[in-house]
């Protein structure tokens, strides 16, 4: 390969395969590489990503580098630079709702963190740079206004509702509507309508994700969701204890029931980490999602340790300065991060049929 003359032909050959992480399809022919430049001992290049990769751009980079340097083994200089790509999110089925992945946040028993891990995943993606939507469909319980420190009634207008602000990342739940002491006797068909009226009728914008916290229990929502949407998928929240585990077995059955996919499984309360000391206590045991996890094939995403100040913060409304403690932070991310990089590595093994033209 060293003696293969290096020009813009053969570089372009030896990347038509490598792929956009989010659709699965060839960069080069979306163009999304670009500025390709040969000198005689060096190849450089820039590559556009969406918003919606961001959190695994660095990573895409490195293999993209890889990449050439395989090919190209005669150039010591070969450098990738980063750039951004625009592509809105389509409509997902009928509702208008314009999201790339919406992805439910549940568990198979109530109070092991679903609230908790769901904001936590927003805010983990939206500050790596993606467009991000929090839909609390805990009609009963709604805590995701409660964990951000968000108040406020959600306007009308043009026959849609605005949702509520949480420093640019927009958020809807029944806790906007309904007074927090107010007791709501919800029929079934009242749930699935004021689900409906949140993924239909919210003025989302153009989201990459729409993180949804699922209530405690019972499959009902799942169910209309997946009615009124196709999901992307599941995540399982669960803690070390091996009944919450026989819990989480539940969940994924539940979910696979009503046919979505699960991305996987996250151990919340997993581990004391003392703040003095920092060392480290497994006070529900350990390890337990990871392997059970391994044994139903589902992958593991990642693990959150109990932690007085992820109670607290989300007790006060300020649950996002969680990630300014270094101690948490690489935790945190990591969820964010696992997902967005099986999602790609589900993309590339099968790319979405093109619904863009073909460019050049
Ligand atoms: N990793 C953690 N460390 C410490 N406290 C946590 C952690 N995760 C969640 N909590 C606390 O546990 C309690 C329950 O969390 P959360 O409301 O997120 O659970 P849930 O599964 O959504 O509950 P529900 O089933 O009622 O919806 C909250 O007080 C929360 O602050
Ligand atoms: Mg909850």
């Amino acid at each position: 390969m060293s003696n293969t003359p290096v020009d813009i032909k053969t570089v372009e050959q030896a990347i038509s395969d490598f792929k956009d992480p989010e659709t699965g399809r060839s960069a080069l022919r979306f163009e999304q590489i670009r500025d390709i430049a040969i000198s005689p001992d060096g190849l450089s290049m820039t590559l556009a990503l969406t918003s919606w990769a961001a959190p695994i751009a660095n990573d895409i980079k490195g293999s993209l580098e890889e990449c050439l340097r395989s090919k190209f083994p005669a150039l010591a200089n070969i450098s990738v630079s980063l750039a951004t790509h625009d592509r809105p999110a389509e409509q997902l089925g009928e509702i208008g709702l314009t999201a790339k992945s919406v992805i439910a946040v549940g568990s198979g028993k109530g109070g092991v963190g679903k609230s908790t891990i769901a904001a936590c995943l927003a805010f983990g993606l939206r500050r790596q740079g993606c467009k991000v939507g929090l839909m609390d469909a805990d009609v009963y319980g709604p805590s995701v206004p409660h964990l951000l420190g968000v108040s406020g009634r959600p306007a009308a207008t043009d026959n849609k509702i605005e949702p509520i602000d949480a420093n640019g990342m927009p958020v809807m739940s029944m806790g906007f509507l309904v007074p927090p002491d107010e007791a709501v006797v919800w029929r079934g068909p009242m749930l699935h309508g004021a689900i409906t009226q949140f993924l239909r009728d919210t003025r989302w914008g153009d989201l990459d994700y729409l993180i949804i916290d699922m209530p405690p229990g019972t499959g009902d929502i799942a169910l209309t969701l997946s009615q009124l949407i196709p999901l992307t998928g599941a995540v399982v929240v669960c803690t070390p204890q091996d009944v919450a585990l026989l819990d989480a077995v539940k969940a994924i059955a539940m979910f696979g029931k009503v046919n979505i996919p699960i991305l996987g499984v996250v151990e919340n309360m997993s581990g004391f980490v003392c703040p003095d000391c920092e060392k480290r206590h497994d006070i529900f045991g350990s390890g337990g999602a990871r392997s059970k996890a391994e044994e139903l094939q589902v992958p593991f995403l990642g693990e959150v340790p109990i932690n007085i100040q992820i109670r607290s913060e989300g007790d006060q409304g300020t649950l996002e300065t969680v990630f300014d403690n270094p101690t948490l932070a690489p935790y945190l991310e990591q969820v964010a991060y696992s997902v967005v990089r099986d999602l790609a590595r589900k993309a590339a093994a099968t790319p979405p049929t093109p619904s863009l033209p073909v460019l050049g």
